[in-house]
């Protein structure tokens, strides 16, 4: 049936998961490690690169012998190699070296972005190219023209943070613990999205580019003012969050070629309230819309191997045992640096 066994390791979520070529998901297995991280508010890179070491191969195993299958059986082995935290990226890339090695399967070295940029189409089979996605997660923001596998065209980035770091931000800034997307989506249920007066940064501006900094800093400013019940500082932010995200692509529309559907993918794709401004604004503008189930949306396994079956249907090369690990990818190389941009990809 064609499976691929997918690794996934570059941030705080420990995966493995066996994806047949028919889309079924035969096995999988996923350990988060925020408990070892809430204590410091965020993902310490060095706890979550041994956290994996000593989850990795016993998952592997796992999921295995969930499916009954071996190694030799695999048609291949997909692990993200990048971009990442580099100490988790080498323990699953290396993993799947020796693995491969040792039962002769052929190595796919996967980017971490592109398996959030084709889960979608894991879930949706009808979904074909080219789609427009809002790849919005802890690390990443950005707005791409998804063209075919490995074609990427990025029409915008964001110039400081990401929108899942903005969410993590503000739930540090309420005390809401980590990780903070969904307990400040819990929290804005409760709330006034128009109590608390915010800033949309960017809005209108030329590019489709995102800005979040300032954001946050109201945030910290309107918590600090004494004058603002936290549920209506989220629901608040939340909403400037989505505002945000609707007039940039909107703005990407006017500045590119149209495509047939809106597509969301990444961490922040599991919020009900994104997902839901999203559809609005697809039917608005003729666009179909997919969103993959939230477990897919956060990181996983599952989209690595799809990602990977999608590389062995198009024919792409195996990874040589000497590939490197990336802390930086991005799926559009030739993507022209944005003032401002830190460290994103
Ligand atoms: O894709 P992901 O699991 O990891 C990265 O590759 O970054 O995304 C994690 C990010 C975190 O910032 C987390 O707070 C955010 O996605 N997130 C959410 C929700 N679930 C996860 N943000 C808003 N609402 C959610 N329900
Ligand atoms: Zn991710």
């Amino acid at each position: 049936m064609g499976l691929v066994l997918g690794i996934e390791s570059s941030c705080d979520e420990t995966a493995a998961a066996l994806v047949a070529h028919d889309r079924t998901i035969v096995a999988q297995r996923i350990a988060s490690q925020d408990e070892a991280h809430a204590p410091y508010g965020g993902v310490v890179p060095e706890i979550a690169a041994r956290a994996h070491a000593e989850r990795l191969a016993p998952m592997i195993e796992g999921v295995l012998t969930d499916a009954g299958v071996a190694l030799a059986d695999l048609d291949a082995i997909a692990a993200t190699a990048g971009p990442g935290l580099i100490g988790g990226v080498m323990v699953g890339l290396v993993s799947a070296k020796a693995l491969a090695m040792a039962a002769n399967v052929p190595l796919l070295a996967i980017n971490h972005l592109e398996g959030h940029a084709l889960s979608p189409r894991l879930a949706d089979p009808a979904l074909g190219f080219p789609y427009l996605l809002l790849l919005v997660s802890g690390g990443h923001c950005q707005i791409l023209r998804v063209e075919g596998v490995g074609e990427f065209r990025r029409l915008a980035t964001t110039i400081d943070d990401a929108l899942g770091e903005a969410y993590d931000k503000t739930a540090k800034i309420l005390g809401l613990g980590f990780p903070g997307g969904p307990a400040v989506e819990r929290l804005a249920r409760a709330g006034d999205p128009v109590a608390v007066p915010l800033p949309r940064p960017l809005k209108s501006s030329a590019e489709p580019h995102f800005s979040f900094a300032g954001l946050k800093s109201a945030v910290l400013r309107a918590h600090k003012s004494g004058r603002y019940a936290a549920a209506d500082i989220a629901a608040s932010f939340q909403q400037a969050a989505i505002d945000c995200v609707i007039d940039r692509l909107d703005r990407a529309l006017e500045s590119g070629p149209s495509c047939p559907a809106l597509v969301v993918a990444g961490g922040v794709a599991a919020n009900a309230a994104v997902r839901a401004a999203l559809e609005a604004f697809a039917a608005r503008h003729g666009m179909a819309f997919s969103a993959p189930p939230p477990a897919l949306c956060t990181d996983n396994a599952a989209m690595i191997a799809w990602a990977g079956q999608e590389r062995l249907a198009t024919g792409a090369e195996f990874a040589p045992l000497d590939m490197a690990a990336r802390p930086r990818w991005p799926l559009d190389p030739h993507a022209e640096p944005v003032r401002g941009a830190g460290y994103k990809a």
